[in-house]
């Protein structure tokens, strides 16, 4: 993460509310755990509970979020990036640059046909403890505070069942029909994260060549038998998709989603229900179609598909990680990423407070003089 000086003459308002902000916004995030250590006593749950029912929260939170991570953003005009693992990457020379924010043009997705309320469950209205949370919440609250950070918009949306298809076919339709109000659809499995909050959505679809002519954008699974499609050509993972408004882009869904009804292509019926279903329906049949220059890109599969703890190494999941036999490391994703940024906010501040925040008085001797601590 690349921190920028604090404290100037000019920024130090700035420096003051983000000051307050970090305040608040770490208070969130250790209130519960205080309360559990501290509840040997009987504490007002009552009072708190209530100080967070949605009436009663103040709906200031995307602004504290955006003016915490705002010093930490990676610079859009940057071209390089190095990974915590140490990868570098480079936006190529030639790439469209999305230089300029897009801000609530750009939807975040998420889509899901089950929608709990028990303890630890999104719908839950009761105060979420962070240590209860299920995978599904971790990663739909990671997704939110992505789009929080960048000021994109964010929707869950649940989906109705698909009579006759396996429920991921869902996430088809219900793409195509953000299309229709959003220039950018950014949809994620819920148990997919984005792994570096302070990096644009723009910049990785510039360093991912994804151009005012692209379609749609998939990461690559894994290239194992099991994951080829009929032509031994590595099926696209379609738990991660971008995609982008277009007619062509609506045709291309419409295709997609008919695909089983067997009209265009003949042999797509079965995949209604059989493993990998829009996944396998998308690989074998329609990517073909859309095979003019630019129109669909592929993602490395190091980059936005996978896990470090997988087998495959070219599977990294370095950007988007995807925890498909770890359902709730979300989780850990979600307070990592807060902690991290809190504790390095905190560390940054002590910092730039130190001539106020710290007197070295270790060569004194006793008694003491004067200090003026
Ligand atoms: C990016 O833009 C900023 C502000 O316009 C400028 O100060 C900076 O030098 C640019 N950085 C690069 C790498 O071009
Ligand atoms: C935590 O979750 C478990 C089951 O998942 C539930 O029994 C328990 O009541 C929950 N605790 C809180 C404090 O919500
Ligand atoms: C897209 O389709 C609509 C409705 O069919 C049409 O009015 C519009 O001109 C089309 N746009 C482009 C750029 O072709
Ligand atoms: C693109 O797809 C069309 C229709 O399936 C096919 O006829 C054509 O050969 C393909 N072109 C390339 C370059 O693969």
């Amino acid at each position: 993460m690349i921190l920028s000086p604090l404290q100037s003459p000019q920024n130090q308002r700035k420096c003051a509310i983000s000051a307050v902000g970090t305040l608040l916004f770490f208070g969130m995030v250790f209130y519960t755990q205080r309360f559990y250590l501290a509840s040997e006593k009987p504490m007002p749950q009552r009072v708190y509970n209530e100080a967070m029912q949605p009436g009663n929260v103040p709906r200031d939170l995307p602004e504290l979020v955006q003016q915490l991570w705002k010093p930490t953003l990676h610079p859009m005009n940057d071209t390089h990036f190095v990974s915590d693992e140490g990868y570098r990457y480079d936006i190529p020379k030639d790439a469209h640059r999305w230089s300029k924010p897009l801000g609530k043009k750009l939807l975040i997705l998420d889509v899901d046909t089950r929608m709990n309320d028990g303890p630890g469950d999104l719908m839950n209205q009761n105060p979420l403890d962070h240590k209860n949370m299920t995978g599904r919440t971790g990663g739909w609250l990671d997704h939110q505070l992505y789009a929080m950070i960048h000021g994109y918009d964010y929707r869950l949306v649940r989906a109705p069942n698909y009579e006759g298809r396996h429920g991921t076919w869902v996430k088809v339709p219900m793409i195509k029909e953000a299309l229709k109000t959003h220039e950018i659809v950014v949809f994620l499995d819920a148990d997919a994260v984005f792994m570096y909050k302070h990096m644009p959505f723009e910049w990785l679809m510039s360093m991912w060549n994804f151009t005012p002519d692209t379609l749609v954008a998939m990461a690559e699974d894994p290239n194992s038998k099991r994951n080829r499609d009929h032509n031994g050509w590595v099926m696209w993972n379609t738990g991660f998709i971008v995609a982008q408004q277009s007619n062509r882009t609506q045709e291309l869904f419409d295709v997609w989603d008919r695909c089983p009804t067997n009209e265009k292509y003949e042999t797509c019926g079965h995949w209604d229900k059989d493993w990998a279903h829009e996944q396998a329906a998308f690989s074998n049949h329609v990517r073909y179609d859309y095979n003019a220059t630019d129109e669909l890109r592929v993602i490395p599969c190091m980059d936005g598909n996978g896990a470090p703890y997988i087998g495959d190494k070219k599977c990294g999941g370095v950007f988007i990680r995807h925890h498909w036999f770890h359902k709730d490391w979300p989780i850990r994703n979600l307070r990592d990423s807060i902690l991290d940024l809190v504790v390095r906010r905190l560390h940054s501040h002590f910092h730039a407070e130190k001539q106020d925040y710290y007197l070295d008085a270790h060569k004194e001797s006793y008694p003491l003089p004067d200090l003026q601590i």
